[in-house]
């Protein structure tokens, strides 16, 4: 049986993205066949399909580090040929082709039943960057920060920090939002943020050992000088959810923020956390803190892929891009 993937291949040093038509391949014990319906674009699946160092082992490969679809085949007694389900993170779509392909073969441990409340595509407009948001707003919720005080999130028209604005906001946190956007206070505001931080005016200052404390928390999904000064606006037992590196890798910060006010850097991988969390954070996502996304998710099938790779690459994507595999 055949199917369609978007394949990456590497030529002269330069990776293209094409459509090929792949072999579907046999089942492994302890491994499910899963027909996609839906994948999403993340920032590091656009890593991925532009032959970024460190993330896809060898090429040509199929990206997608987000799966939700159909049972077709099981080698597990624990899932059943038309069972619903969700894969994301782990190595899928790193070492393991992935939802860019129309099949993807997983091994059991990696997938969740898809909670009854959501459909494939709900399920992908959320995807790992939803998922990565409730891991961080869960890092603030369990550290009981008071809602008295606004809760500040980065890259906030993005995937990980629109949600994170919908879901705090849901929570009943005041959000203030941190973007490069002029033109997205609008969608920013009805996402939930009640205060628009323009990027460039939020860094023209460098960050200091301790700023004033004006914020009960953050989610960082940028990294760099942002992250630094973040960490120093945070007030006492506050916490600062760090996940992404778009902004940079590396910053500098002094130990105040920590010895002097007890603010914990909460770090987050959701890839590689338990499958047991990931369950539970597609419950809430399902239910308690299910957001409406419709607005902010665009729907492409594989044809329209690289356009949306080099867009997510620019830092111009706003909010969810999923990705629909036709019959
Ligand atoms: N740790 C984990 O488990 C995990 C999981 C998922 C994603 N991530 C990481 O989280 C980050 C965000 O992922 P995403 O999928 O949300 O990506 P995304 O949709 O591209 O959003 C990133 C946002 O960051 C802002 N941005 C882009 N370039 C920037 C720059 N040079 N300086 C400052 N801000 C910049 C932009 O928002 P504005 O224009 O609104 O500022 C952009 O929309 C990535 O680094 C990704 O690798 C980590």
């Amino acid at each position: 049986m055949k199917y369609s993937a978007y394949q990456v291949s590497e030529n002269d040093g330069k990776f293209v993205g094409k459509i090929c038509e792949l072999e579907k391949p046999d089942l492994i014990n302890d491994h499910l066949i899963i027909k996609v319906k839906h994948s999403s674009l993340n920032y590091k699946d656009a890593l991925a399909a532009s032959g970024a160092r460190g993330v896809v082992k060898s090429y040509p490969f199929v990206p997608g580090i987000d799966v939700a679809g159909e049972v077709i085949e099981s080698g597990s007694s624990d899932f059943s040929v038309g069972e619903n389900v969700i894969a994301t993170g782990y190595k899928i779509g790193m070492a393991v082709p992935g939802g860019f392909g129309q099949i993807v073969q997983l091994p059991s441990n990696w997938v969740v039943k898809s909670p009854d409340k959501l459909n494939s595509s709900e399920a992908m407009s959320y995807g790992t960057a939803g998922i990565t948001a409730a891991a961080c707003v869960k890092k603030i919720v369990d550290a009981n920060i008071s809602k008295d005080l606004p809760v500040l999130v980065s890259g906030s028209t993005g995937g990980v920090g629109s949600i994170s604005v919908g879901i705090l906001k849901k929570l009943g946190y005041q959000v203030h939002a941190i973007t490069s956007k002029k033109d997205q206070n609008k969608t920013l505001e009805a996402m939930g943020a009640t205060e628009i931080i323009n990027r460039d005016d939020y860094i023209s200052e460098p960050a200091k050992a301790l700023d004033k404390a004006i914020y009960g928390a953050a989610v960082d999904t940028v990294g760099g000088d942002i992250l630094a000064k973040m960490i120093s606006m945070i007030s006492n037992q506050g916490v600062v959810s760090c996940c992404g590196n778009v902004a940079g890798a590396m910053f500098t910060s002094s130990v105040f923020p920590f010895i002097l006010r007890g603010v914990q850097l909460s770090g987050i991988d959701s890839a590689e956390s338990s499958l047991a969390l990931k369950k539970e954070l597609w419950d809430l996502l399902a239910d308690q803190w299910s957001i409406d996304l419709t607005t902010q998710t665009k729907t492409v099938n594989l044809d329209g892929l690289s356009v949306e790779v080099d867009k997510i690459l620019n830092g111009g994507q706003i909010g969810r891009v999923i990705i629909e595999h036709g019959e």
